[in-house]
Formats: C-alpha cells, structure tokens, sequence
C-alpha cells in the first residue's frame, strides 16, 4: 500500500507516461517520482509492445531504466529529444521550477532545454506562490569552493531574497559529489521576488556551474494528489 504522497507521486508519473509514443527520444528524469515513470515506462514496454529511446539524467536512473528493459542513449547520441518528464522540488503558477534536490540539476536542464517538450510530474504539496521555501541548489567546482560561496553570500545581500544562508551539501562526513564531479551549494532563501534575474545573476559568477531554477523551460504540468486525481496544466 502506498503512502499519500507516494500516491500522487505515482498517479502523476502513470498519467504522463501515457505522452510517451514509440519512436520517441525521451529525456528521463531524476528522482523519486520520475522513478515511478521509469517504472511505468518499462512495464509498458513490457507489456504493451512500447519501443523508445531514453535519455538518463543521471547515473541512478540509467541504472533503473536499464534494470527496467528501457533502452538507453547518450544525450549526444540523442542529439535533440521530444520530450523531458522530470520531477521537481517545487512549481509556482508560470510552471517555474526549483530542481536539484536530488543532486542532479545539472543534467537535467541541459536534457530538459535539448527537449522539445518538458514535462513535469509532481505532486501537489509541492505547489508554491513564491519559488524558495525549498533549498535552492546551485552546482559549484570544487576548487575554492569556499572563494565561491562567499561571492555568492555577497551577491544575495543585493538581491531581492529574504535569507542568504548556504549551506554545502554532505554525504555524510564529505561534501556530496554530483555525476559532473561537481558540489552543490544549497541556498536558503525563503522566497525569491524575482528568480528570472536571480538565475542570470547567480549564473554570471565564476565557480557557479549552474542553478536549480527552472525558469521558461517547464511546458505542461501533471499534478497528482494522494485521491488519485491528476490536473494536466500548460
Ligand atoms: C533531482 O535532482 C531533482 O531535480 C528532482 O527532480 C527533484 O528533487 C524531485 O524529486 P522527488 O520526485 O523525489 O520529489
């Protein structure tokens, strides 16, 4: 029996595998509910005769895709998808996005801006009026990380946020490492007034390899609630 959440996580990710034709190029995303379409995708290549091309966005989910009989290509084997389902952490109504909790924001938006189309699962706990109460996770190279950090404690003072605490993600006693040998700094800001700016500007600085915001690249939401209901928004 599945938990509430997991429910609507599921629903979701059962609702939007129905977008998924043979012959597609299919970016895969990351994370707990993009495993539940995974999961979906396999049983339907199993069972229903489906034949895709999946792109992974990280290695814990090429391992499950393949676990699951899905065929898997290189993004550069792909070249250009027709569409990205992807999780995320937190969606406002212009279908922004924070991504990044499960440490693979990185591929994910290059998979996701390589896609015709993205697609985002998610349930509906996760809906916010202002992006931020989630950590807001930023990809950083590990040298002078703490230079970087401290460039960025700066640059939040001018911006347009309520906290400016960040924190290095740990696994355990040593930083947490992404699948492009990167760390992520997570950044604690409550709300963020303007995360199309916030975006650029964190982007701009030396160190930063890219940021957990989302913005203009979400198409079409699939909202799944613990009832079983799902909303499609775009
Ligand atoms: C992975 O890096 C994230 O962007 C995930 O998409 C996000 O954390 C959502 O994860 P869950 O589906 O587990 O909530």
């Amino acid at each position: 029996e599945l938990s509430p959440i997991d429910k609507a996580k599921f629903v979701a990710a059962k609702q939007a595998a129905e977008f998924v034709e043979s012959g597609m190029r299919v970016g895969l995303g990351t994370g707990s509910t993009a495993a539940w379409l995974v999961r979906c995708l396999g049983e339907k290549v199993r069972e229903d005769g489906l034949r895709f091309k999946g792109v992974p966005t990280s290695t814990r989910t090429a391992e499950l895709a393949r676990d699951v009989g899905l065929e898997v290509i290189s993004l550069d084997e792909a070249k250009w998808l027709d569409m990205t389902i992807d999780g995320a952490d937190e969606f406002d109504e212009d279908l922004n996005l924070i991504k990044g909790g499960g440490g693979a924001l990185l591929q994910e938006k290059i998979v996701a801006t390589a896609s015709d189309q993205m697609i985002v699962i998610a349930d509906a706990a996760k809906e916010v009026q202002a992006l931020g109460a989630f950590p807001l996770p930023l990809e950083i190279i590990p040298f002078g990380w703490q230079t970087t950090q401290a460039l960025i404690e700066e640059v939040l003072v001018s911006m347009d946020v309520m906290g400016r605490q960040t924190t290095l993600r740990m696994n355990g006693a040593r930083p947490y490492i992404t699948d492009e040998a990167n760390h992520i700094l997570d950044l604690h800001l409550s709300r963020i007034g303007n995360p199309r700016q916030l975006s650029m500007v964190l982007n701009q600085i030396p160190g930063v390899v890219e940021n957990g915001l989302f913005i203009d690249i979400c198409d079409k939401l699939v909202v799944g609630h613990s009832d079983g209901r799902v909303e499609v928004r775009d």
